[in-house]
């Protein structure tokens, strides 16, 4: 567990790494998955099952695209807010935004996913894709959420994980350390930011236990299930009422 302190430096750190990493983090998402990460969060918006009327939040938005994928299912009908505390990539979601003319549904807003900037029982559904991982303090990214949910409302977080099963496991991993950073740092430019994505990985806690400190935190009928083998998560629960 990290101090207050060191949580506050390990935040800082990272939205410089994504900060510097913004101009080619849609290209690297697309190659590295192998366009796979569109699936994946098109599967997340399908659990969360966005209805009309409804008010959501997509907590560490990035470039915005689970954000978009919500609105693009629903333009004018739903409000999507997506917030992320790196400028750079809130700058990059904008301009899909309005490339997309979806600028009436989806807003976006500077903040950190452990102090979230918004009122009590606000969101009929929070989203968090491939943010939670990169949290200086998980546990408090986890209550922010719950907070700002409104009772029965629902979150929905995908995070990577490993393959359960040992053969696909170790190729993926061969992949995932030896192949991947090096194909990051040549488009990216940056040093580490794709040799710090297997590690804050293989750093995550198991899938029962985030499944447990969701629960922990209050979610209720939490449940998860694997996307692609298992490289993937796909995390769910209820606030409950109380
Ligand atoms: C791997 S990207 C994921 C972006 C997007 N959700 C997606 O699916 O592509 C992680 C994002 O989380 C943001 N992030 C990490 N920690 C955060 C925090 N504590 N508060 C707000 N944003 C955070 C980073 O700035 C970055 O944009």
């Amino acid at each position: 567990m990290r101090t207050a302190r060191d949580s506050t430096l390990f935040s800082k750190q990272i939205e410089r790494m994504f900060s510097a990493i913004a101009p080619t983090y849609d290209l690297l998402n697309r190659l590295l998955s192998c366009g796979q990460d569109i699936y994946w969060r098109k599967a997340a918006v399908d659990r969360l099952e966005p209805a009309s009327g409804q008010e959501l939040l997509d907590v560490a938005t990035g470039t915005g695209d689970v954000a978009l994928e919500i609105g693009r299912r629903m333009p004018g009908a739903l409000q999507v807010i997506g917030v992320d505390f790196s400028l750079p990539m809130l700058e990059r979601a904008k301009v899909k935004i309005l490339r997309r003319g979806l600028e009436k549904t989806v807003r976006l807003e500077q903040g950190c996913g452990e102090n979230l900037p918004f009122r009590n029982n606000r969101f009929d559904g929070v989203t968090c894709a491939f943010g939670i991982r990169n949290y200086g303090n998980v546990v408090l990214g986890l209550r922010e959420m719950y907070r700002v949910l409104r009772g029965e409302g629902k979150v929905v977080i995908l995070e990577f994980s490993l393959p359960s099963n040992s053969l696909l496991r170790s190729l993926y991993t061969f992949y995932f350390e030896r192949v991947l950073p090096g194909l990051g740092k040549i488009v990216s430019r940056h040093d580490t930011a794709y040799s710090y994505l297997p590690r804050s990985v293989s750093g995550f806690p198991s899938r029962d236990g985030f499944a447990k400190m969701m629960e922990e935190t209050g979610f209720e009928n939490v449940a998860y299930r694997d996307l692609t083998f298992g490289i993937v998560t796909l995390y769910s629960g209820i606030k409950n009422e109380a």
